[in-house]
């Protein structure tokens, strides 16, 4: 029997994100992948966001949170209840009228299935993978202008599915981490990233924004995971307060794509760091 290779390159590159996150990490992942420490305990991802780095390592044992309620529940539906998800997705079509109709549904009403399968169609559908929410926490992302979007990856979704089969997945701030991390475990922190400049300011990933208290926080989180024989990393922009703040673990510096700018001519490389204490 021929074997269809696009198929099975396709499905080689399973599973990746199922949701197109933000500062998602998937074109990092070879830099990251080198600094990845050996680690024999349990993986822990704080700042979850899309999951670039989880599915890429897709550990047997995961303790995966954010602060996005709604991001945790689509996570935790997809763990759960897969098929039942793809078939709510597959009602769902690459349409403006229909986007703007799915957009304005309450997803209070709707059942935890229906939630998930709203919040893929709109991160598929909508301006850049943007999740973004308006003073009352409405969804307010435009359309987006996409060719051919896959809505419904089914065999990606599947592939999630399995990885997250053995997972603890919880909505929480990313501090609460302190507690459950042990020695040999290795926690992964992706957070907002500091400004690059004033106006550059990204913080509305959720409504509570994420200020230099919260980082300074982090950075207190970091040093005594590292004092109790955690393995740690950390990604963020490349600013003096990194390097003077992380002084005496090891930074690297690298160089991401990133498109969060809404004007294209200023989309291009911007510097990026990982400290690491392994
Ligand atoms: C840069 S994104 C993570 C991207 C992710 N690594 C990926 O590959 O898609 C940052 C995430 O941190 C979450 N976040 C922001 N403030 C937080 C907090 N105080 N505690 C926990 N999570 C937070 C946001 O909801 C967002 O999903």
């Amino acid at each position: 029997m021929a074997i269809d290779i696009r198929l099975v390159e396709e499905t080689a590159q399973y599973p990746r994100p199922f949701l197109k996150w933000v500062g998602g990490k998937r074109q990092l992942l070879p830099d990251l992948r080198r600094r990845f420490p050996a680690f024999e305990g349990r993986y822990h991802e704080p700042f979850l966001g899309g999951g670039a780095v989880f599915f890429d390592l897709g550990p047997g044992r995961a303790t995966l949170s954010d602060c996005n309620e709604e991001l945790i529940d689509c996570f935790c539906a997809i763990r759960d209840h897969a098929d039942e998800v793809i078939l709510q997705l597959r009602k769902h079509i690459y349409e403006r009228e229909h986007y703007y109709e799915t957009r304005a549904v309450d997803p209070e009403g709707l059942t935890k299935i229906q939630r998930a399968a709203r919040m893929i169609y709109l991160n598929k559908a909508g301006f850049n993978g943007l999740y973004r929410v308006n003073s009352r926490g409405e969804f307010n992302v435009p359309f987006g202008r996409h060719k051919n979007p896959n809505i419904c990856d089914e065999g990606n979704i599947l592939a999630c599915a399995q990885v997250l089969r053995g997972a603890t997945i919880i909505c929480r701030p990313f501090e609460r981490v302190k507690r459950t991390a042990r020695p040999g475990d290795f926690v992964y922190f992706d957070p907002p990233y500091i400004p690059l400049s004033a106006t550059s300011s990204f913080t509305s990933y959720h409504r509570s924004g994420f200020g230099m208290y919260d980082q300074e926080l982090l950075a207190r989180v970091f040093e005594s995971l590292d004092k109790k024989g955690v393995h740690v990393m950390l990604s963020n922009s490349d600013v003096p307060w990194i390097h003077e703040r992380f002084k005496g673990f090891k930074i690297s510096r690298i160089k991401a794509r990133r498109n969060v700018n809404s004007v294209s001519a200023r989309r291009g490389f911007v510097g990026e760091v990982v400290v690491t204490n392994s």
